[in-house]
């Protein structure tokens, strides 16, 4: 049986339930088809990026109901406050620094310190939030390495029942991903080109530097050095178990359940990072499911502080 449901009021008030209680929901947005999660639930954003098959943690975007929700979950200047004014809602990401008590989970993201928000213009993607009445965390309802779906049944093709709902809303009315522009820094920066044209936000904002995601994102790294496939601590070193490990100072997945693990990975490390250690080990995490991703990040996060230590 199909899980696609026609958009209407009984499909919204289903679907905003299921996200708010941990469910994974696709639903059209004006750019493209999102897989959303309430962003507020570690095992949830986790149970995303299992059914995605992403071999990595890419951070996510929240989709907000109105801007007024951005001001809660992160820092907003007059100069991002003039482009929400002219683009929102609409297809304008913006990456900003996340305030230290937002209540979203740190996966969202990939334990970055800046958040990715939008607010959609889509009126479907409006009554899910709506309804949801929570932070979502989305990203393009396709699975690892394909295009971005622009009808319903595109989702079906690479979800199928791996997801609890699929809200129909027909074509998408724009069809390309949205623009998404980083105002964490001082000087602004083009992460993705997207729906909304460059040159309509350098006439409000002055001029952006273009950059490419994939180089650009600087991935989390934590102020102590992590040591990987560890079997216990040395002397001074904080242990971060995965399985039995009653010596660990804190445990991923004491069940060896990798999805849980993901779930805690960021929010662990960080909690460790601001203990009095001389170090982090983690256990091995084997290489399945999101072990993988785990794996790979934990390995950028050693890169990303060789780099960080050889400038110094
Ligand atoms: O139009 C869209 O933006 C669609 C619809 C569903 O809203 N979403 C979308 O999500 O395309 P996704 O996950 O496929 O692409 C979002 C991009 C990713 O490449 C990710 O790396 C980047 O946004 N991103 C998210 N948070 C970020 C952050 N804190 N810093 C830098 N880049 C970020
Ligand atoms: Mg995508």
């Amino acid at each position: 049986m199909s899980n696609i449901k026609p958009s209407n009021e009984l499909s919204f008030l289903q679907a905003g339930s299921l996200i708010r209680r941990g469910g994974l929901v696709a639903f059209p947005t004006e750019t493209v088809y999102g897989l959303g999660v309430n962003a507020s639930n570690d095992k949830a954003v986790a149970s995303l990026f299992k059914a995605k098959q992403r071999p990595e943690f890419n951070p996510l975007v929240l989709h907000l109901v109105d801007a007024k929700s951005a001001e809660r979950l992160a820092f907003v200047d007059e100069k991002t406050k003039m482009l929400i004014r002219r683009f929102w809602p609409g297809s304008l990401t913006i990456v900003l620094k996340r305030k230290p008590e937002a209540p979203i989970s740190e996966l969202v993201s990939a334990g970055l310190d800046t958040i990715a928000l939008r607010v959609p213009s889509s009126p479907i993607a409006h009554a899910l939030l709506r309804s949801a009445a929570c932070p979502v965390a989305a990203t393009s309802a396709n699975s690892s390495g394909m295009i971005s779906p622009t009808i319903a049944a595109h989702v079906e093709e690479s979800f199928g029942n791996k997801i609890d709902m699929i809200l129909d809303g027909g074509k998408c009315t724009v069809g390309v991903e949205s623009t998404i522009l980083d105002m964490s820094e001082e000087q602004p920066v083009l992460l993705r080109s997207g729906v909304v044209p460059l040159e309509d936000i350098e006439a409000i904002i002055g001029r952006v530097e273009r950059k490419d995601t994939k180089e650009s994102i600087r991935h989390y790294a934590p102020k102590l050095s992590i040591r990987l496939n560890a079997a216990s601590a040395k002397k001074g070193e904080a242990l971060l178990g995965f399985g039995d490990a009653p010596d660990a100072d804190m445990n991923l997945s004491r069940n060896k359940d990798v999805t849980e693990a993901a779930a805690n990975l960021f929010a662990m490390i960080r909690e460790l990072d601001k203990g009095d250690f001389t170090g982090i080990a983690v256990m091995p995490i084997p290489e399945e499911g999101l072990g993988v991703a785990i794996n790979d990040r934990l390995a950028k996060t050693l890169i990303q502080k060789k780099q960080d230590n050889s400038k110094k």
